[in-house]
C-alpha cells in the first residue's frame, strides 16, 4: 500500500495540508495547512514544548531576517550549499546526487572539482532531457533579501547563539542551560519535494543545550529504554542508550542523553519504537558545524525519512560570534574560561506532522480510511452527532456539546448526512470518540460513545459524560 500517497490526498480533500497559491500554477515547496493540520501541527507543538519546559529548558523568539554577519560568523554564507547541475538545453536544476543517482555513478564528489571531473569523465546526461550537463557550481541555500544584507534565516538556532550572553545572565550562569525557538526556516531548495518533506519554508522547534565538556551532567539519568541505532560503521540493531555509550557507540553523554529523550518525545506524540531510528552520518555528510550528527528517522512506505537531526555542534558557533561580534562568550566556571559545547537537537515540525499521519492511516474492515491519533493529539477530540436533524435531537445535541467544551478539548458538530458516514467522516479525520443523540437519550439522558479505532460502542448517563470523557483524554 502506497501509504504516503493515500495520507497526501486525504490531506488535500479534508483539510490538513496542501500545495500553496494552487490558483496561480502551485509553486513548489510551499505548503499550507488547513483547519485541521493546524490543529494537529499544535499538538505536536506542544508536546515537544512541555516536554523540553520539564527539561527545565527556557524558551526565546527572534527574527526570521538576519543581517549577513552573522551567517559570515556561522559559516553559513561561504559553506551552507549544495553542489548543483545545471542542463543548458532545458534549464532543469539538480542536486549532482540526483544527477549521479540518474546516471548509476555511485560516488558523492566533495567538491565542486570533484564533481566537475567526474561530469567530463562519465558525459553525465540530464534526467529530464537527456542532454550532456556542463554546469556545475556551489549553490547557496540561504534566501537573501534584494538590496540590503540581509537573509531569511536557514535554521532558528543561530538566533539562540547570538543572544548566548544574555540568556546566560538571565540563566544566572548555570550550565547546563538549554534554550528552544519554535520557528521557520528557510531554505531555497535545489529540489523541493514530496509535500511537507522537502520545503521552501518549514517549522523548526530547536534547541540549543549549551554545557561544560568537563561536566557528565546526565551520567545517572540513563535508563535501559530500548532505541534502533544505526551507526555509521555498521548495520542497525537494536539496543539499549546505556549500551549505546558504555561501548562508545555514542561517544557523548549528552548526545546519548538527547537522542533517548527525542525517542521519547515521539513515543509520546505517537511514533512506535518499530517505525523509528536514529541513523548516524557519515563524516562527509555532516553540516560544516557538526563533529557528530544523528537523525532521528521515521518510516514512509519503505523509506526512512530524516525527522530530528541531533548533532554535536561543539562551541564552533559561540566560538565564531566569540571571534566576529563586539560579544564575549566564554563562561568563568572554577576559574577556568569554558565557551560552553552545544548538543541540539533540532526537530522538523512539518515531516513529524506528515510521519505522524503516514504512521496513523490504515483501513478498516470495511475499506473506510482511518487515523488513529493518540486521543489528545487528534485535531478534534469529539464529535457530537445527532441521529437525525430534527429539532429535539439538534436541541439536545447543543447542550451536550456545550457541556462537553468544558473540558480542554476540541469538540467538533456534524448534522448532516446518514450516521454511518458521519461516523466514517470522523474516522477519516482521526476524532477518537463520537457521542450520539439518539431516541433513547431523548428518554433517559443517556448517550452513545462511540470509539473510532473498533467501531463499538457504549451507553454512558449524561451525568457521568464529563468524567467518562476527560479520562478517555488521560
Ligand atoms: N539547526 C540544525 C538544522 O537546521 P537540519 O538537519 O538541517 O538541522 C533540522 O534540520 C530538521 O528540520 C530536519 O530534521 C528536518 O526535519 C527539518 N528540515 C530541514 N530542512 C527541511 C526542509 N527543506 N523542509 C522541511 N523540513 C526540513
Amino acid at each position: 500500500m502506497n501509504m504516503y500517497s493515500d495520507v497526501v490526498e486525504i490531506a488535500k480533500r479534508r483539510g490538513f495540508f496542501w500545495p500553496s497559491f494552487s490558483i496561480y500554477g502551485g509553486f513548489s515547496g510551499l505548503y499550507d495547512y488547513g483547519p485541521l493540520g493546524v490543529l494537529l501541527k499544535d499538538n505536536i507543538i506542544n508536546k515537544w514544548k512541555k516536554a523540553y519546559l520539564d527539561e527545565g529548558a527556557i524558551f526565546i523568539d527572534t527574527p526570521n531576517i538576519t543581517p549577513g554577519e552573522v551567517f559570515d560568523a556561522s559559516g553559513h554564507l561561504s559553506r551552507f550549499s549544495d553542489i548543483a547541475a545545471e542542463c543548458d538545453s532545458c534549464k532543469s536544476k539538480f542536486k549532482i546526487e540526483n544527477v549521479l543517482a540518474f546516471n548509476k555513478i555511485e560516488i558523492i564528489p566533495k567538491s565542486v572539482d570533484e564533481a566537475l571531473s567526474i561530469s567530463e569523465k562519465n558525459n553525465l546526461k540530464c534526467p529530464v532531457c537527456g542532454n550532456i550537463i556542463k554546469k556545475i557550481y556551489n549553490y547557496n541555500l540561504m534566501f537573501k533579501l534584494e538590496n540590503s544584507n540581509f537573509y531569511l534565516r536557514p535554521e532558528t538556532a543561530q538566533g539562540i547563539f547570538v543572544n548566548f550572553k544574555l540568556l546566560s545572565n538571565y540563566y544566572r550562569g548555570k550550565l547546563p542551560m538549554a534554550v528552544a525557538q519554535l520557528g521557520k526556516g528557510f531554505r531555497n531548495e535545489i529540489s523541493p519535494r514530496q509535500s511537507l518533506i522537502r520545503l521552501r519554508e518549514f517549522s523548526q522547534g530547536e534547541v540549543e543545550v549549551f554545557f561544560d565538556p568537563e561536566n557528565e551532567y546526565w551520567k545517572d539519568l540513563f535508563d535501559y529504554d530500548e532505541i534502533t541505532l544505526k551507526p555509521n560503521t555498521g548495520v542497525e540493531y537494536k539496543t539499549s542508550i546505556k549500551n549505546a555509550f558504555e561501548n562508545r557507540i555514542i561517544d557523548n553523554i549528552a548526545m546519548a542523553y538527547f537522542i533517548l529523550k527525542t525517542q521519547k518525545i515521539l513515543n509520546d506524540i505517537g511514533f512506535k519504537n518499530d517505525n523509528i531510528r536514529f541513523r548516524q552520518h557519515d563524516p562527509d555528510e555532516r553540516a560544516h558545524y557538526a563533529s557528530d550528527s544523528w537523525d532521528a528517522e521515521a518510516r514512509i512506505d519503505d523509506d526512512w525519512v530524516e525527522i530530528v537531526g541531533i548533532a554535536n555542534r561543539t562551541n564552533y558557533d559561540l566560538k565564531n560570534h566569540d571571534a566576529k561580534s563586539s560579544e564575549r562568550m566564554s563562561l568563568k566556571i572554577n576559574n577556568r574560561d569554558v565557551i560552553p559545547n552545544v548538543i541540539e537537537p533540532s526537530y522538523g515540525i512539518d515531516r513529524i506532522t506528515l510521519a505522524l499521519m503516514v504512521q496513523s492511516y490504515h483501513k478498516n474492515e470495511k475499506g473506510y480510511n482511518v487515523l488513529s491519533f493518540k486521543p489528545e493529539m487528534a485535531p478534534y477530540h469529539f464529535a457530537v452527532l445527532p441521529l437525525i436533524k430534527k429539532e429535539n435531537f439538534i436541541k439536545k445535541s447543543m447542550e451536550i456539546y456545550n457541556m462537553i467544551m468544558s473540558i480542554d478539548s476540541y469538540v467538533y458538530y456534524d448534522e448532516t448526512g446518514s450516521i454511518g458516514k458521519r461516523y466514517s467522516r470522523q474516522d477519516e479525520i482521526g476524532t477518537p470518540f463520537c457521542i450520539t443523540i439518539d431516541y433513547e437519550t431523548l428518554e433517559n439522558d443517556s448517550v452513545t460513545v462511540r470509539f473510532r479505532d473498533t467501531g463499538n460502542q457504549e451507553r454512558i448517563d449524561k451525568k457521568d459524560l464529563l468524567d467518562y470523557l476527560s479520562g478517555k483524554l488521560k
